[in-house]
């Protein structure tokens, strides 16, 4: 097994170094993606519960536009935003101007996801005389601008002479970034060919959004937070990093039905996610012995994280997965990553970066964010596993609905701050 040695210490982005491109801007528009794609969650939420109203009837349209706005919009490009701060900071020089060019292109294709899914989601809208896959279109539009960051980030991490613990991250995180796009790539093709096969179709689907949820984002996520703790105290000399992207790129399987996934291959996924479980665990324990530099946020994505190591261990018991494929456990398991994990700790960096983690009542919004996404959980969970729970589903339904207002709430007060700190900031380079 091939570890990764770490640069150490690493060095502190806040004060050695200067970026020619403010990451500010890029961070507000994802806090503003993770507005309105919380809001869309909380409708579909309320659609579940009460019935979605007359205006916003095509359900799965709309879900489509929550999911590929919360991916591109809010996620991918603050991952981006970040990733960009913290290079310059290892190569101790300013990002090169079409990183500028990057990112805006990627900020807009990324908010134009949301109408263009919002009417047909990947079917055809009429406009004119002429037939269009508007959402195909704009996905097809959005994997070109990853591999224009991909591209950008090799010219610019090229300059390193020693790629640490964190860019080693990046790397992998990039990488599998690019083949879960084949994904996108290959649902998109479907439609353009109108091919038809069930096993193609859920193989596609689940390359991009697990692929990309489980490799991209929590590679890069992880990425990030060494970086972030590299500025404040030693980093673990050995860490797995190849074997964790390795373990982690066929996982996806595991997303689909289990009625198109033959026994030989499921315990061939189900034994590689037990392993990238085991290795998210040393991540974690190394986490643990720096707990006490964690702001709370954090330390709930961290948690969340370990919850989901855990549910790779479940998967393999036998009949688990078989049977977990007839609840409503998938969504979740999906919530507990993208919004337990990602999403907090996500959020967690962006209050620093923003300089807003010391307020008082900053502090206070981030503990409204763990009781209500905490609380959301639970009644996600308590829906996948109905068949044991002894609450009535509508109560379920509507306290998962009441509860996802909490995050549409903190994610907007964090945004209006943003703003804020924008206009402070406007007349200075940013770090
Ligand atoms: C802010 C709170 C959130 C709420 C209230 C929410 C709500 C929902 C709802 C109601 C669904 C549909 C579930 C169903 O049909 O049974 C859903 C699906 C989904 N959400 Fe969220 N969500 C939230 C956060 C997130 C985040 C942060 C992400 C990703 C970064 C995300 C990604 C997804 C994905 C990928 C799906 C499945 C889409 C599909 O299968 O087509 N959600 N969400």
């Amino acid at each position: 097994m091939r570890l990764s040695p770490t640069d150490s210490p690493i060095p502190n982005t806040r004060s050695t170094t200067r970026s020619a491109t403010p990451i500010r801007p890029y961070l507000s528009i994802a806090l503003f993606a993770l507005v309105l794609a919380a809001s869309t969650g909380f409708l579909l939420r309320f659609g579940l519960g009460w019935g979605m109203p007359a205006w916003a009837a095509n359900y799965t349209a709309i879900r489509h536009a929550h999911s590929h706005l919360m991916y591109f919009g809010w996620a991918t490009l603050a991952l981006m935003a970040l990733i960009w701060h913290f290079l310059s900071g290892y190569t101790g020089r300013g990002l090169p101007r079409g990183v500028h060019w990057q990112m805006g292109i990627t900020a807009v294709l990324a908010l134009l996801s949301f109408p263009a899914f919002w009417v047909n989601g990947y079917g055809l809208t009429q406009i004119g005389s002429a037939s269009l896959p508007l959402g195909a279109m704009i996905s097809t539009l959005n994997g070109l601008t990853w591999f224009h960051f991909a591209w950008l980030y090799r010219r610019v991490s090229r300059m390193l002479t020693h790629r640490s613990l964190p860019v080693q991250l990046w790397d992998w995180a990039i990488l599998l970034l690019l083949l879960s796009s084949g994904g996108a790539l290959g649902l998109v093709g479907m439609v353009v060919t109108g091919a038809q096969s069930p096993f193609l179709q859920q193989t596609f689907l689940h390359l991009f959004l697990d692929l990309f949820a489980v490799g991209w984002f929590t590679l890069a996520l992880l990425g990030l937070l060494w970086a972030w703790l590299g500025q404040r105290v030693e980093l673990p000399r050995r860490l797995p990093i190849l074997p964790l992207a390795l373990a982690m790129t066929p996982t996806f399987f595991l997303g689909m039905s289990p009625a198109l996934v033959a026994p030989p291959l499921f315990w061939m996924v189900a034994a590689a996610n037990g392993l990238a479980s085991l290795l998210l665990f040393w991540h974690l324990a190394e986490l643990l012995r720096r707990w006490d530099h964690l702001p709370w946020l954090a330390r709930f994505g961290v948690g969340m994280l370990a919850v989901h190591g855990l549910m790779g261990l479940v998967v393999l018991w036998p009949g688990v997965w078989a049977w977990s494929g007839g609840t409503q456990l998938r969504v979740y398991f999906l919530h507990n990553l993208l919004l337990g994990w990602m999403s907090s700790l996500l959020l967690a960096l962006i209050l620093d970066q923003l300089r807003l983690g010391k307020i008082q009542w900053v502090r206070w919004l981030g503990w409204a964010w763990i009781v209500g996404v905490g609380f959301m959980l639970l009644t996600l969970l308590g829906l996948g596993l109905l068949q044991f729970v002894p609450i009535s589903t509508l109560w379920l339904l509507r306290a998962a609905a009441w509860s996802s207002l909490v995050p549409v709430v903190v994610a907007a007060g964090v945004w209006l701050l943003s703003l804020r700190s924008d206009q402070a900031g406007s007349s200075t380079r940013l770090d």
